[in-house]
């Protein structure tokens, strides 16, 4: 955070670049990122190359989120997103370039995504849930948006350290919440 180019809307991948040996490269580098900081989501702005690029890889089990269903390895060129149901839940996000934070940020869950391949083909999906906060988080990277540029209440960003020790309440599989 405080990085230009995080800042910045990215420029669309040309059709001559899809597929390219620099593109490529530059998946391997996102890929290598993604999993060495143990995140789910990274667009190509957070490593200083401003493309519209992201991708999402959520390997399902415990994590920082929580217990996930997995998705596989999903690469977004130059996506559009497209809001099918306008009601929204809030998630405790966090972001690799917003290091040691969370914030609850409300957004849409249910929207459509169009994007192009590596082959250049258009391709649509519609995402849910979870993982529909987790699109619009990665895609809003491409115009120069953070999480936190979405928070409605300001006592809602925290530090991860406190998140983990008064709002996050895991639940033992088996037994139920108090009420
Ligand atoms: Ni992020």
């Amino acid at each position: 955070m405080g990085h230009p180019t995080l800042r910045r809307p990215a420029r669309a991948v040309q059709p001559e670049e899809i597929g390219s040996d620099a593109i490529h490269r530059l998946l391997e580098d996102m890929r290598d990122t993604l999993q060495h900081a143990g995140g789910i989501g990274l667009a190509a702005p957070q490593i200083d190359e401003s493309l519209r690029l992201a991708i999402i890889e959520i390997p399902g089990g415990p994590s920082r989120y929580g217990e996930l269903e997995p998705m596989p390895s999903t690469l977004f060129i130059n996506p559009r997103i497209e809001v099918l149901d306008p009601v929204r839940a809030g998630y405790w996000e966090g972001c690799l370039s917003v290091p040691g934070l969370r914030g609850l940020v409300e957004r849409p869950q249910h929207v459509l995504v169009t994007f192009q391949n590596l082959r250049g083909e258009t391709r649509g999906l519609a995402f849910s849930g979870f993982r529909a906060t987790v699109v619009q988080h990665e895609l809003d990277h491409l115009d120069g948006k953070l999480f936190i540029d979405r928070i409605t209440d300001s006592t809602k960003l925290v530090f991860e350290d406190e998140y983990l020790r008064y709002i996050e309440q895991p639940t033992p599989p088996g037994d139920p919440p108090a009420v």
